[in-house]
């Protein structure tokens, strides 16, 4: 299967760029094509583009990627009680129909916990938007959900499951 992770941190190093680099090893030790997008790739040019026709090719690629995805995986940290403003406009960009039916694996990585549930009803409501599959589940990681390491066993429990469910669920 086709796993996209796309990440709205806007810095690097960053803990949600680490859950993306950890899905990313998982899924390709599995056997899956795995590829990941965060704003600092994509930046300057994804916030340059109004439309998507005349969007540079970087963004064009990653909106491709979501666009053919098998699992898609969201992640950004909390800004403000919600996910990165141009995480939500790289979405803007995306054709309405490309996500219908997906399979979507959402989180995130913030300090606040009672940030965790706005953060995750703001993307459940992007996603039903697109008729996308989501996932029941939503991993918010704290802090001490990372050590020097990277993630916490916990944590990369916690996406081992998401990313089996994933694949039990598209799985034919
Ligand atoms: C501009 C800004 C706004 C933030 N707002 C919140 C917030 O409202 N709630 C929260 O829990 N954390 C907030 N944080 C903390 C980050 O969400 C947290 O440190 C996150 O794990 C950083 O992820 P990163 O390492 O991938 O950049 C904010 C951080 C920044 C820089």
């Amino acid at each position: 299967m086709k796993v996209v992770v796309i990440t709205g941190n806007l810095n690097r190093p960053s803990k949600t760029r680490a859950v993306a680099d950890y899905v990313v090893d998982r899924a390709r030790a599995s056997g899956d094509e795995a590829i990941s997008w965060d704003l600092v790739q994509l930046h300057p040019h994804l916030g340059a583009a109004i439309w998507p026709a005349n969007a540079a090719e970087i963004v064009k690629a990653a909106l491709d990627d979501v666009a053919t995805c098998d699992v898609l995986i969201v992640g950004s940290p909390v800004y403000k009680a919600s996910y990165t403003g141009l995480l939500k406009h790289l979405f803007d960009l995306l054709d309405m129909r490309a996500l219908k039916g997906r399979y979507v694996i959402p989180f995130a990585t913030g300090k606040s916990p009672p940030h965790g549930p706005l953060v995750e009803a703001s993307m459940r409501a992007l996603f039903d938007f697109f008729d996308a599959q989501v996932s029941d589940n939503f991993i918010f990681a704290l802090d001490e959900d990372f050590d020097e390491a990277g993630l916490s066993a916990n944590l990369r429990a916690l996406v081992d499951k998401e990313l089996d469910t994933a694949r039990r669920a598209v799985s034919p």
